[in-house]
């Protein structure tokens, strides 16, 4: 499997009508984990890059609910640059996969649904200990 198929964007159905848009996400139907956290960030200048960072244990779909954002993935290996720039799509994140969100418009909140609680422990912040840690 690519790194892309991996890290699937997920369409959202759009059950909008004449009133408005809505979107709604179920853990284990339109995503493939149980929701146990969400957070989201916003106010971030356009120059920022956060994540820098793999999960050993976590999960995560990332949304712009609101704005545009980007997200460059790899595995050590291949990369990719997920576009989130609709509330309609969210990019799946598995176990593992190094992320890097930057490109934040001004309006952006990005919302990130996540499979564990928190736990510092789980997260890689350094690129060499996780390509070490991946290619095992
Ligand atoms: P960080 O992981 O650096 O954010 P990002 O992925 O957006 O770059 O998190 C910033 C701080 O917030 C860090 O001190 C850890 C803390 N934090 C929590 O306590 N719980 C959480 O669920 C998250 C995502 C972060």
């Amino acid at each position: 499997m690519t790194l892309q198929e991996r890290c699937p964007i997920i369409e959202f159905r759009d059950l909008g009508d004449e009133r408005g848009k809505l979107v709604v996400i179920e853990g284990n139907k339109t995503i493939p984990f149980e929701i146990k956290r969400v957070f989201y960030i916003y106010g971030s200048d356009p120059d920022v890059v956060r994540g820098q960072h793999a999960n050993r244990d976590s999960e995560f779909v990332l949304i712009n609910v609101a704005g545009t954002s980007k997200v460059r993935i790899t595995d050590g290996n291949e990369e990719f640059i997920a576009s989130l720039d609709r509330p309609m799509i969210g990019v799946y994140i598995p176990k593992m996969v190094w992320k890097d969100m930057y490109d934040f418009s001004s309006d952006s909140v990005l919302l990130v649904l996540a499979s564990t609680h928190y736990d510092g422990k789980e997260y890689i912040r350094d690129y060499e200990e996780y390509l070490r840690e991946v290619k095992k």
